[in-house]
């Protein structure tokens, strides 16, 4: 069996939010996994969210020579001054956004101490968060472990993975705080147009609402560049941008990232980053200091971008050969992940993902683990080699045909 769904039960003197937060899928699929490897089995893991690409080693070695240089103490709580315009120029170049280093930018320990930092500079306990449903399960439960209300927003596959603007205007009310986004979506790697994030942005600045947005895989796309929500016109300040190095540098082991937002959001976050972890390893700083800027690097990012296209034509390639109509496949226009829309087989997305990893060996994320408008769905990771996205492919073709 998967642990799953587990609520826990409340206990008195325990802090009685984490009663409402589930244990993570994506985390007990790979225990799962783990044990079953540990067994003699041989599986393709498509639930990993990790880059299969490693941090280039140039980027190890900046890191190695600083440690040597001594930079194995603490250092400035926000961040190095050279990594935050670092930080500023990856976001002018990428995103066409400006930043200052000096007040609107804070290093994190990676993409998730930032949305962590940026709920918590911003709620107060019963705030409203506004979520779109299917989501990563991180954006709400972090926001229930601070004492938010969430509203899931429903998205559903039927219009593109985004939700219909009505429903943005059904969820909302008077106590209604704040938007989370995040594009390329995990799991569907959906992201909306321009036109699409200004109507959301109006929408946000009527009813004084900040937007957070999680960005960390905006460099992984495979139609046109994403827009960042921080690019809109007059977004900047009631946006809080979320963005590591985790997935575009294949970093994630790192743990370094950051928030660019308003400068009084960013006093309380630097607060809050004081207060929690003193500051990102100077060492790491000085690697990701490097990582954004050195123009070889980027160019390692586009290749690693490519590598990921090309395993994404290798589905569509696939799923046209094997024209199964209980499989139905969407390419993703951005991210690393497929969701699988296997709806046709009227069987719970758990269900099915404990009986393709019990019959097939494959390794898979259900879609309810990111909500209800998930459910049905499964989520295959393609930062796997290009061997196992084809075998894990055809394996989840060949069992949903004999069901
Ligand atoms: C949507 C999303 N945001 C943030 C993160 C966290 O990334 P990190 O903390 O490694 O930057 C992940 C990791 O899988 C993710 O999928």
């Amino acid at each position: 069996m998967i642990y799953l769904f587990d609520t826990l039960t409340p206990v008195m003197n325990l802090n009685q939010q984490f009663a409402l937060i589930r244990q993570s899928a994506t985390v007990a699929m790979s225990d799962r996994i783990i044990a079953l490897k540990a067994d003699g089995k041989n599986i393709v893991g498509l639930q990993v969210g990790d880059p299969d690409f490693g941090t280039h080693p140039a980027i190890a070695e900046v890191a190695f020579k600083a440690m040597q240089a001594g930079l194995t103490h603490y250092g400035p709580s926000n961040g190095t001054l050279e990594l935050r315009k670092a930080i500023a120029a990856k976001l002018l170049r990428d995103e066409g956004v400006t930043y200052d280093p000096a007040s609107e930018i804070l290093a994190t320990h990676g993409g998730i101490h930032a949305y962590y930092l940026a709920l918590q500079s911003i709620l107060n306990p019963g705030d409203d968060v506004l979520i779109p449903d299917p989501s990563w399960a991180t954006h709400a439960n972090m926001a229930i472990m601070l004492r938010g209300n969430v509203i899931r927003v429903p998205a559903p596959a039927e219009n593109g993975f985004l939700p219909f603007f009505d429903s943005w205007l059904k969820a909302l009310t008077p106590q209604t705080k704040a938007i989370v986004l995040n594009y390329p979506s995990n799991p569907t790697g959906a992201y909306p147009s321009k036109a699409y994030l200004q109507k959301l942005q109006d929408f946000a600045k009527q009813n004084n609402l900040w937007i957070v947005s999680d960005e960390v895989y905006g460099s992984l796309f495979y139609e046109d560049r994403p827009t960042s929500a921080g690019a809109i016109d007059g977004a900047k300040e009631r946006t809080l941008l979320i963005n590591s190095l985790s997935k575009s540098y294949a970093m994630t082991g790192w743990r370094v990232g950051f928030l660019a937002a308003p400068a009084e959001v960013i006093a309380n976050a630097w607060k809050a980053g004081q207060n929690s972890i003193t500051c990102v390893a100077p060492f790491i700083q000085k690697a990701a200091t490097f990582a954004l800027t050195d123009p070889a690097i980027q160019v390692v990012t586009s290749k690693m971008r490519a590598g990921y296209g090309r395993r994404r034509d290798l589905v569509m390639r696939l799923s046209h050969e094997l024209e199964c109509d209980k499989v139905k496949v969407v390419p993703p226009q951005g991210a690393f992940y497929f969701f699988l829309d296997l709806r046709a087989l009227k069987m719970s997305s758990v269900e099915m993902c404990e009986k393709i990893l019990e019959e097939e060996g494959v390794g898979l994320v259900p879609g309810s683990a990111f909500g209800e408008y998930g459910e049905g769905f499964i989520r295959l990771s393609i930062a796997a080699s290009d061997e196992d996205v084809e075998a894990g492919f055809r394996k989840i073709v060949a069992w949903a045909e004999r069901q």
